[in-house]
């Protein structure tokens, strides 16, 4: 899948990045994170100062299936955690699995069930998207397609129980918030399929519903009007739009 949009906005990196360090800090003992694995980071960067906030420095795989992405992190993971350890896994997540170690003390994913599903459906099509029409069209037209969708989100569903049996993991903090292309008013689409796949997802972690509320009641920039709207409320800091926990024992 092509990226039509490589530029990050470092304050809202920022921002994401300290709601997942306030995630870190009141639903998990940090002291006991020594190994994370990050999927799909595309060319952001949240999770890194997320992990440079708890002062890491232990071994983080970062897995993304996009080998200029892999490129991009290495160098850019490397930047901002300097005592850590950065190993890229150009792979998708399904085949990741061998290269990991059996034991992994925290899984952290942001907002990357929707680019799983909507990659599936453009190597489905053998699409080659280049603009964010084509993104959205995509949705579109796969929302036609029940059959479609509910194949490719029981997929992607089964790529986290092989790789939550396979591997051992303490912790999980996952957030799917809503798009912007959501609140551009450009398509539902993708809050519809997804919100399945995130469901599915949830329901594999034991979660504490009042710590994560405790960790997103946050509001660093104070009165600033972009950061107290519904964009953000009810989505970034809805504990509902997070998976956050420890893997449930089968
Ligand atoms: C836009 S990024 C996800 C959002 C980003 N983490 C953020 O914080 O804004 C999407 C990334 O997911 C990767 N990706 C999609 N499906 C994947 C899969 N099955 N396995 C590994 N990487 C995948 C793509 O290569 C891309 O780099």
């Amino acid at each position: 899948m092509q990226f039509f949009e490589n530029l990050a906005d470092d304050e809202w990196e920022w921002y994401i990045g300290k709601l997942y360090t306030n995630i870190f800090m009141e639903c998990f003992s940090i002291n006991n994170i020594n190994s994370v694995v990050e999927l799909a980071p595309g060319f952001r960067y949240k999770i890194a100062y997320a992990l440079k906030d708890i002062k890491f420095c232990g071994m983080i795989y970062v897995i993304d299936e996009n080998k200029n992405v892999c490129e991009y992190i290495k160098d850019k993971y490397s930047k901002i955690l300097p005592m850590a350890t950065v190993v890229v896994i150009n792979e998708s997540f399904e085949n990741s699995i061998k290269h990991l170690p059996k034991q992994i003390d925290l899984f952290v994913s942001n907002h990357s069930l929707d680019d799983m599903i909507i990659s599936k459906y453009f190597t489905y099509t053998k699409n080659n998207q280049t603009s964010q029409n084509d993104f959205v069209l995509a949705w579109d037209s796969l929302a036609k397609n029940p059959k479609i969708y509910n194949h490719i989100i029981k997929g992607v569903y089964n790529s986290f129980i092989k790789f939550f049996n396979k591997i051992s993991i303490k912790y999980v903090a996952i957030a799917q918030y809503e798009s912007n292309l959501y609140f551009k008013n450009k398509t539902n689409n993708i809050k519809k399929i997804t919100q399945k796949c995130f469901e599915k997802v949830k329901y594999l972690v034991d979660e504490d519903k009042n710590k994560i509320k405790l960790a997103l009641n946050y509001y660093p920039f104070g009165e600033d009007k972009r950061y107290l709207g519904k964009e953000l409320l009810s989505n970034t800091q809805n504990a509902k739009n997070w998976i956050v926990g420890e893997v449930k024992r089968q």
